[in-house]
């Protein structure tokens, strides 16, 4: 059987010395999908996503513990020299502001170029970048203009394009949309869609927003407080979500007006090492009960339908 694109395998990431910050992850994504993490802001997303990259963006943090697999070859024993090799060849990503990505004094098709000549792949250069521009559909006119003189979606469009120059096997996009206006993002996902159909890519889409996974992802996965508290088929979990924290994301995402009160999950996430004792999401769960919520930590159990959840009292109905 073909192995996953990208399988992260029970990945704890630490600082050394210090808290975990991810424990424990597990996830996969195959050629041709996209597959959604989600969670507040301060959940683990972002540092999930660094590991998956090799980067770190701090000195003393480190993988402690668990296995990231690139089409079945484990990475976490690579050299710096080795990663970088794969970043932007194997590996494109895409983050949350493209603007701190571009460099300002560079017309935006040498930048693409770039992409290329990095890896040492100098052959036909202004052909490629032309078909690059074409695929993430910009005109052939962006490649002289620069940063400035182009829109958020652009440079986002152009830093798509930058990530698929060597043609990776695997996107890693953190929230691609979150820095641009509302009317810009549905086309950068749609972009993200069409790729992924087309080139076969396995996308991570990265997000804190639960509306963006839930028009793109197949499967998804719920972050909190650096672990997975929930995952599953997109439609399934948005359908009938079993962890109180999905339930209380979702419910968030209904319109104020419908919205009750009691649905608003209270407080925020705990920072790495702050977390409670029991269920880390126990003091802002409207269910949590002394014991044994506040008590023993639940395990991320998988269900009957290949669903998983971390919760001792989801229905599994
Ligand atoms: N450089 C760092 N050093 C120590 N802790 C960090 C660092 N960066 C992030 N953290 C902590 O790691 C946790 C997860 O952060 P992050 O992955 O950025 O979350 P997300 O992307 O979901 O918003 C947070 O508690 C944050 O305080
Ligand atoms: S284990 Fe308890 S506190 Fe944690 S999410 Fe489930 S009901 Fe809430
Ligand atoms: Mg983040």
């Amino acid at each position: 059987m073909t192995p996953p694109v990208l399988a992260l395998r029970n990945l704890s990431v630490a600082i050394q010395g210090g808290p975990r910050i991810v424990e424990d992850v597990s996830l996969d994504v195959a050629a041709g999908e996209m597959v959604g993490l989600v969670g507040e802001s301060g959940s683990g997303k972002s540092m999930t996503a660094y590991a998956a990259l090799g980067l770190f963006p701090a000195p003393r943090v480190r993988i402690e513990a668990g296995a990231i697999l690139l089409e079945g070859r484990d990475l976490a024993m690579l050299s710096q020299k080795e990663w970088r090799a794969l970043r932007g060849s194997r590996i494109g990503m895409v983050f949350q502001d493209p603007a701190g990505f571009l460099d300002p004094v560079l017309p935006a098709g040498r930048q693409i170029a770039e992409a290329l000549i990095v890896h040492g792949d100098r052959r036909g250069l202004a052909a490629r970048v032309r078909a690059l521009l074409a695929q993430v559909d910009l005109p052939e006119s962006v490649a002289l203009r620069y940063p400035h003189e182009l829109s958020g979606g652009q440079k986002q469009r152009v830093l798509i394009a930058a990530a698929l120059a060597m043609r990776p096997v695997l996107l890693i996009a953190d929230e691609p949309t979150t820095a641009l206006d509302v009317s810009v993002q549905a086309g950068i996902l749609k972009l993200l869609d069409g790729l992924r159909q087309e080139l076969g890519l396995a996308v991570l889409l990265i997000s804190h927003d639960l509306a963006i996974v839930a028009q793109t992802c197949t499967r998804v996965f719920v972050m909190y407080a650096g672990q997975i508290v929930e995952s599953g088929p997109t439609e399934a979990v948005f359908a009938a979500p079993r962890h109180p924290y999905t339930q209380g994301l979702l419910a968030s995402l209904l319109d104020p007006q419908v919205r009750s009160e009691l649905y608003a999950i209270p407080g925020t996430v705990p920072a790495a090492g702050m977390s409670p004792p029991g269920c880390r999401f126990h003091p802002r769960c409207p269910r949590a009960r002394a014991d044994p919520c506040a008590l023993r930590p639940p395990v991320l159990t998988m269900r009957a339908d290949g669903r998983m959840d971390r919760c001792w009292l989801a229905d599994a109905d």
